[in-house]
């Protein structure tokens, strides 16, 4: 298997599998539940294809297979989990990427590991990759990657795709180390984003400090290859979300779900992961003072958040965590009665079965990020409303609001426009509802992950782009 060359590579920081303990304790893995795996999986199987990831922790595991895929676990020493994992990647890129929600913290030695690590990724997928094939490379973690695979094997076709926002010049600026990011990503062929303006940020960019020529979504460089950058909105397996969302036991789950809750007129749901990009502290509290002003009581509504355990041994994290449950204990303590919290807290992740069974049991999803890529908590919601009811409260910030332009769209800084759009949806009536519903759910049916793949692969296999017979304008 791995150790026998393949046509594509798929490169990203984590493997698609989760280390997890059968009934009698034994560990195996299982694959992870997020819908990229599933997007990937019809191309790997096309294309021989294999993925190199990171396994999570410090374990080394030989290459294996998982229901018929080839991974190749890449090891992270302590050191390199604590500097490239949590240090470069999720205390600098990820804060300096999301607007600066948070400080982003600059360490010369957080940046030498990120530089180490995404060599040995680059150096394995030089290693695996056939004479010719195709490179996919994934996210922030990994954006010298490209440049530095171009280098051992210039045969090779790549592509990356950026998984999250790609900051205006104004802000990316900062970084100590922003030429060389640029010139990681310029070992590409084809540069995806989540949104155009992130495609002209990067574009703008590579004009202005690297000094090369750029013609709309084409990057010329000296050596006479050329390097396109564009937009590629991620999505969701629409079809199997709403096959779970229609299966007998998620109506159940959805039901028994209500009634646990007391059948409240009306049912607002979060789910995120415990990310301080999220907005989630905003959202309660707007939700908190519309029961203080008096918009409705707590027999009338409650709110449940589900907050997915994240990167907990960052600082920025664990602070978060504790405002967020100070915020929820102080909002239940003085507007909850007993058995009737304002608040539902959850701090646990749940199977994609449980997740569809919250969707259809959730009257308002309120998703309210500072910043996002796309969020597909917002479209997983979408695809699961299959009686086309339901409200989508949705941050103009995240990717997705360019696409679900029903939603109603919020500031989540402005918190008396985040409380009007809570209680305008609260208090919508059906036919609004219904209308709304069924234009998204339209453009999630027709724009799934697996459109999203395809899209990707085509236009970095079209011949016409290739770097071997592009030329200079
Ligand atoms: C975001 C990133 C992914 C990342 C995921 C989970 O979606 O774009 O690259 O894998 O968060 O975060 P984690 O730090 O647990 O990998």
């Amino acid at each position: 298997m791995s150790n026998v060359g393949h046509d594509l590579v798929i490169v990203a920081n984590r493997l698609p599998v989760d280390r997890v303990a059968d009934p009698n304790g034994r560990a195996r893995w299982r694959r992870s539940p997020g819908g990229l795996v599933s997007a990937i999986e019809p191309v790997m199987r096309a294309h021989d294809g294999v993925w190199i990831g990171w396994p999570g922790g410090t374990q080394k595991f030989k290459p294996f297979q998982v229901e018929g895929l080839d991974l190749v676990p890449l090891a992270m020493s302590a050191e390199e989990i604590e500097e490239h994992y949590e240090g470069f990647s999720n205390g600098t890129l990820w804060p300096l990427y999301h607007d600066v929600v948070a400080k982003p913290e600059f360490h010369r030695e957080w940046w030498d590991t990120y530089v180490k690590v995404n060599r040995r990724f680059a150096e394995r997928a030089a290693e695996l990759a056939n004479d010719g094939a195709t490179v996919w490379v994934h996210d922030y973690q990994l954006q010298l990657v490209p440049q530095m695979l171009r280098e051992l094997r210039p045969d090779l076709r790549i592509g990356f795709y950026l998984h999250i926002p790609f900051p205006p010049a104004e802000l990316f600026q900062q970084l100590p180390w922003r030429r060389q990011i640029l010139e990681g990503l310029l070992g590409a062929d084809l540069v995806g984003f989540q949104l155009p303006g992130a495609a002209q940020n990067f574009i703008r960019l590579v004009r202005q400090r690297v000094g090369h020529k750029t013609h709309r979504d084409l990057v010329y460089l000296p050596d006479g290859r050329t390097v396109r950058a564009h937009a590629f909105p991620i999505s969701i397996d629409a079809a199997g979300f709403e096959e779970l969302a229609r299966s007998e036991p998620v109506a159940e789950r959805a039901e028994a779900i209500r009634e646990a809750l007391g059948n409240p007129r009306r049912i607002f749901l979060g789910i995120d992961r415990l990310d301080y990009t999220k907005g989630i502290h905003a959202r309660l509290r707007a939700f908190g003072e519309l029961i203080s002003d008096g918009a409705f009581t707590v027999d009338d509504a409650v709110f449940v958040q589900v907050a997915v355990p994240s990167r907990e041994r960052v600082e920025h994290y664990r602070n978060l965590r504790d405002d967020i449950e100070l915020l929820v204990g102080r909002i239940n303590g003085d507007l909850g009665r007993i058995g009737r919290p304002a608040v539902s807290y959850l701090h646990t992740s749940y199977p994609r079965e449980e997740m569809a069974a919250l969707y259809r049991a959730a009257d308002i999803m309120v998703v309210t990020p500072y910043r996002d890529g796309m969020n597909l908590v917002a479209k997983e919601y979408v695809a699961c409303r299959v009686e086309d009811d339901g409200a989508l409260v949705l941050s103009e910030f995240a990717g997705a609001a360019d696409e679900l332009r029903q939603a109603w769209l919020v500031n989540p800084y402005d918190m008396n426009g985040m409380k009007a759009a809570l209680l305008e949806a609260y208090q919508a009536d059906p036919k609004e509802l219904t209308r709304r519903m069924k234009a998204m759910r339209r453009q999630i049916a027709q724009h799934d992950v697996k459109a999203w793949a395809d899209s990707f692969m085509t236009e970095l296999e079209d011949e016409s782009h290739s770097h071997t017979k592009s030329v200079r304008p």
